[in-house]
């Protein structure tokens, strides 16, 4: 059976499309409704992400840098968890989508009150295709949890900054922060540029 090539241009589709969204320079509240659409289109598909970029690993959750804008306006991470694993509860300072392209997930709200960490609602279930947004203005505080637990799963993240670089918190349950700056698990990026394939494809 021979293997269809992967639509890597359906991420690179994406990030022109959303380097052009914020040429504009619109307010936050039209990033999250048009940069909504544009990954609700991306991780409608399955069939774009290569495979290392989509491999869990036995002791924690990944997070695979996909794209990060020249100017670092906004970066693109595909976040893989194994079974059963977690996020600690933490924040993130810009704003924030989170699209789900397999399995799925759970996220817990919190907020942050004179008794400490508060959970706000149930958690909400991502199936894929979903997205949801985060933001200091609209709710920064979570905890993401892989809704399997026997299965990967993966969901792809787009943040307002070159996010691994970004000085946040992981926070304590009496609401006390430890500072943190997630890095990424990859060193190198895959290759959205070579075009040569793409144009012999019918
Ligand atoms: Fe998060």
């Amino acid at each position: 059976m021979s293997e269809s090539p992967l639509r890597l241009d359906r991420l690179r589709d994406f990030v022109s499309a959303l380097g052009e969204l914020l040429d504009r320079h619109p307010d936050e509240e039209s990033v999250l409704r048009e940069g909504r659409s544009l990954l609700g289109e991306l991780v409608r598909h399955d069939d774009w992400l290569p495979e290392e970029f989509a491999q869990p690993d036995p002791e924690r959750y990944q997070q695979y840098l996909l794209h990060a804008d020249s100017r670092q306006r906004f970066s693109v991470v595909s976040f893989v968890w194994g079974p059963g694993q977690t996020t600690p509860v933490h924040d993130h300072r810009v704003w924030g989508l989170i699209g789900m392209l397999r399995g799925a997930e759970d996220a817990q709200s919190f907020e942050l009150g004179a008794e400490g960490l508060r959970p706000i609602g149930d958690p909400v279930r991502l199936s894929p295709g979903q997205v949801e947004a985060v933001s200091p203005r609209i709710g920064d505080i979570h905890r993401v949890f892989n809704a399997s637990p026997d299965q990967p799963s993966i969901s792809i993240h787009v943040y307002g900054a070159n996010i691994g670089a970004v000085r946040r918190a992981v926070y304590l349950p009496d609401g006390s922060e430890k500072p943190f700056i997630s890095g990424y698990s990859n060193q190198f990026l895959p290759n959205i540029w070579d075009q040569s394939k793409e144009s012999a494809r019918p």
